[in-house]
């Protein structure tokens, strides 16, 4: 066994939404350790090394000041990937580990090449004692896969590296990253080397209170971080699911979710119904979940938590035929408003987001969708989405033959976005949206005009006091 390591130099490989801000977190609270973030993306890493601190890849609050603060110092961003490999104690594995698209196991198993290549790549160029650390989430059993790459890559040659593999997953959540790593609810870390562990927990201790370090097996680590968002992602198409009752009873699912979130073996969080959860990482890990369990003969287990993801499918759809329902049974070349695209508030990404599935249904059905977001971009859209985008804005010239085209566009401007338009749609819980001027819109849009509040952000009787049609999730009162 090899003695407890001193760290004094981390590489992380992977300068994404986990790598990014986990390391910049790391960095400001060890000033002594040198930190590299390394990336294959020369674009994403030259956006990390933006003077321009708004101009960063990723945007989360909190995170351009800590890099304000420790880029160039202690934290840097590079593609030097096998010197930086080279000269570090410790490495993290933060790389995307997506659903496979194609092969064994293709739509519901992750697809590990990402994750294969930077084992390999550390195999080769790792010197003396390295501690290798899963960041991201990845299915049960893959520590022994690393496990055999590393070791393999050592048989037969001169190299005298060595290596240990710990896991150490990522629980914060988009949009409060910043927050969540500075207090995390606990530091999960599974291996079999105690000198590696506590080598890890050396650097959380910096800052994280040791009676929130929990130590495992490396397997139950490793399931511990699917089957937590398994489970979050469960309370949200349990809510959603009840939400659709709501609707048809008349009971209002803010009010249910609040008696049912106040028995304190429920708890209250996570119970917000919405237009379906979304994010990159909800649906792949309940469908590697699903894979494993049908990998290893469980097929009642595999069905249970398939429901999980087909409910939020299912209830995405609910939502864009609800929309053309109540605009008298069509959306063609009418002008639909659309606030927010991202999966949440306070992020840019837009990866499963709702928003996609609705507006390419939308779109489908011939509507003329206006979209603002104040962190997603145009391009970020373009990828998105199905519909051709507007030329011009004059779109009420259109002639017969754009019937059933749906056409998108994307605007910053929150005042001339509501001209003459059909209805509204309220897709992510932006803070600008809850404090928007409804007399003063309602003047605007074209009678009768209709505001869907997929989020429950607003305040029912100011929309109705204007003279607009209000619907919200989940509220069967109205
Ligand atoms: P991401 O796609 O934003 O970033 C991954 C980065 O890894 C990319 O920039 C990619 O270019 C880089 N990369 C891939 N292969 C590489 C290689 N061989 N060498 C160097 N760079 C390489 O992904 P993410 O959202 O940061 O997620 C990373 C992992 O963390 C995933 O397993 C995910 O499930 C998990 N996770 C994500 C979140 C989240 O909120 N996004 C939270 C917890 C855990
Ligand atoms: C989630 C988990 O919360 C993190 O702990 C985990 O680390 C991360 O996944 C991951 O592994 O990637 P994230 O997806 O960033 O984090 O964001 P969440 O706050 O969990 O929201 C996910 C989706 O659920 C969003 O679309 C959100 O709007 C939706 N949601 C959330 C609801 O619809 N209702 C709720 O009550 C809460």
């Amino acid at each position: 066994m090899t003695n407890k390591k001193e760290i004094k130099n981390i590489c992380c490989i992977g300068a994404g939404y986990v790598g990014g801000p986990t390391m910049a977190v790391i960095a400001d609270k060890c000033p002594d350790i040198q930190i590299d973030v390394v990336d294959i993306n020369n674009e994403r890493i030259s956006n990390w090394n933006n003077n321009d601190l708004n101009l960063l890849p990723i945007y989360e609050p909190g995170l351009a000041e800590i890099i304000g603060r420790c880029r160039g110092k202690n934290l840097h961003f590079s593609n030097l990937i096998e010197e930086k490999i080279g000269n570090a104690d410790m490495i993290f594995i933060s790389v995307n580990t997506p659903t496979k698209k194609k092969g064994i196991g293709a739509g519901k198993a992750s697809d590990l090449r990402w994750v294969e290549s930077c084992a390999r790549q550390v195999a080769k160029y790792a010197k003396g004692h390295t501690i290798v650390v899963e960041k991201s989430t990845l299915p049960v059993r893959t520590a022994e896969v690393i496990k055999s790459i590393l070791i393999t890559s050592n048989e037969g040659g001169n190299k005298k590296n060595t290596f240990d593999v710990l896991s150490n997953p990522e629980f914060l959540s988009e949009g409060s990253a910043i927050n969540d790593l500075f207090f995390p609810d606990r530091i999960l870390i599974g291996g079999d080397n105690q000198n590696a562990i506590e080598s890890l927990c050396e650097i959380y201790k910096n800052w994280v209170s040791p009676n929130k370090l929990i130590i495992t097996n490396i397997w139950s680590s490793e399931l511990a971080k699917l089957t937590s968002n398994a489970f979050l992602a469960q309370r949200i198409s349990s809510i959603n699911s009840i939400s659709a009752i709501c609707e048809a009873t008349g009971a209002d699912v803010r009010e249910v979710s609040r008696a049912i979130g106040s028995d304190t073996r429920i708890g209250s969080k996570f119970l917000d119904s919405s237009p379906g959860f979304g994010g990159s990482c909800f649906k792949k890990d309940i469908l590697n979940l699903v894979y494993l369990a049908e990998y290893f003969g469980l097929p009642e287990v595999a069905k249970f938590w398939n429901e999980v993801v087909e409910i939020n499918n299912w209830h995405q759809n609910r939502i864009s035929r609800l929309i053309t329902k109540k605009l008298f049974n069509t959306v063609s070349n009418k002008k639909i408003v659309i606030l927010g695209f991202a999966f949440k508030a306070n992020t840019n990404d837009t990866r499963e987001s709702a928003a996609i599935k609705i507006c390419n249904d939308l779109l489908e059905e011939g509507a003329n969708l206006f979209i603002h977001d104040p962190k997603v971009g145009i391009n970020q859209l373009v990828k998105d989405l199905k519909g051709n985008q507007f030329k011009e804005t004059n779109f009420f010239n259109n002639s017969v033959n754009d019937i059933n085209e749906g056409k998108w566009m994307k605007t910053d401007n929150l005042d001339s976005i509501f001209d003459n338009s059909d209805a509204v749609v309220i897709l992510t819980e932006w803070d600008e949206y809850s404090n928007l001027n409804w007399n003063y819109i309602s003047n605007k849009m074209r009678s009768p005009a209709w505001v869907f509040d997929a989020r429950s952000i607003l305040n029912p009787e100011q929309i109705s006091k204007v003279g607009l049609n209000y619907w919200r999730i989940g509220d069967g009162s109205r």
